[in-house]
């Protein structure tokens, strides 16, 4: 008797464990390196305390191999709903076939997981956009008239799809004054070889970001800007304009050229809010960013999950082919910060406080 009741005991407590254990929801995001991925995951925090579904974030430390074994603990844990970001939009495939294997629904979170069947939804930014509002910026600073503005190219990481939406919608709008003779390109050959040619191929953007590409790597990008500075000459300063993708690689670009005596004013973009950008803005060191409000892409994403939890299908806005497979996507809308509406758009909304920053005195 006594044994069966051990046995029943330990059963019991089994069971509650795992049940304890178990986990409704898996979010994996690619690094907590970057300030903007840390964002996310504040925000998740934030916005699961209003939901009933246990969920656990992981980070994959820009690692696919990290990526994978994340995603095998978590379907371990019984996930129903995987919301990714991927770090390599090929390799995390491999992760996202194995969630559907396991009966797992796939989201693909802010970035895209590329030549699968295995994403069933996408949640995003129209990182196009993100790109036009960059181009739109760096033109509508150019002195009417003026000739052969200097213009330096920077992109993302090749392993991001992001990158080719951001370059793609950037150079739809640089393009034509490229062509025009307003911009001249200083430091990449690659895109001056296409200069005369509006819409690229994914193969001729691959080969100019390949050359340009920051990996998202502060260090990357700021030796990048260094050498691009070494070889250019003086001509090719002055005022200048600097396509940056987005806030971390801004500053250690912006860095770069005000340390070079011969840029005598710089204009440069950003993307992602980060608080450190938002202060280079309050000083002038950096000109923009791209505000993405990171609590729309999560509850987005939250939503999609609960729905899908309760056997509904999320309302989509938009799709996205990722080669394999057109994935309906809920795309969320950008807007631009600069030194004129950073109170407006990031204080009022409550997105950062006031005592975040350090203000000019009045
Ligand atoms: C992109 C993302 C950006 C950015 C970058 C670096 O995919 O959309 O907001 O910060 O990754 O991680």
């Amino acid at each position: 008797m006594k044994k069966w009741l051990l046995l029943a005991v330990f059963l019991a407590l089994m069971i509650a464990s795992v049940l304890h254990f178990a986990v409704d929801v898996g979010v994996v995001l690619p690094t907590n390196v970057e300030p903007r991925w840390v964002q996310d995951e504040t925000r998740f925090r934030e916005a699961l305390k209003t939901t009933k579904y246990s969920v656990e974030i992981l980070f994959s430390q820009g690692s696919p191999a990290k990526e994978r074994e994340n995603v095998e603990a978590l379907i371990a844990k019984g996930i129903k709903v995987l919301i990714i970001c991927p770090h390599d939009a090929v390799a995390a495939a491999a992760s996202a076939e194995l969630a559907k294997k396991a009966g797992v629904y796939v989201i693909s979170y802010d970035r895209l997981i590329m030549n699968t069947e295995a994403v069933d939804y996408y949640v995003t930014f129209d990182s196009v956009e993100v790109g036009r509002a960059m181009g739109r910026f760096l033109v509508e600073k150019v002195k009417p008239g003026t000739k052969n503005n200097p213009l330096y190219l920077y992109a993302g990481a090749l392993s991001d799809n992001n990158s080719f939406l951001f370059f793609q919608g950037a150079w739809e709008i640089l393009q034509p004054k490229i062509a025009d003779g307003t911009f001249r390109i200083i430091n990449s050959s690659e895109a001056q070889k296409v200069q005369n040619k509006k819409n690229l191929t994914r193969g001729e953007m691959a080969k100019i970001i390949g050359q340009i590409t920051t990996n998202w790597d502060f260090n990357v990008a700021k030796r990048k800007a260094e050498d691009d500075l070494t070889r250019a000459r003086a001509a090719d300063k002055g005022t200048v304009y600097i396509l940056a993708p987005n806030d971390g690689t801004a500053r250690a670009i912006a860095d770069a050229f005000r340390a070079d005596k011969d840029v005598k004013e710089y204009y440069i973009t950003g993307q992602d809010a980060e608080k450190a950008s938002v202060q280079y803005i309050i000083d002038g060191k950096q000109s923009m960013t791209v505000f993405k409000d990171v609590r729309i892409l999560v509850k987005d994403a939250i939503n999609a999950a609960q729905l899908l939890l309760e056997g509904k299908k999320p309302t989509t806005t938009a799709v996205y082919d990722n080669g394999k497979k057109k994935v309906p996507a809920i795309q969320s809308e950008i807007q631009v910060v600069t030194k004129d509406n950073v109170k407006q758009i990031l204080i009022d909304s409550g997105y950062y406080s006031e005592k975040d920053f350090i203000w000019p005195k009045k």
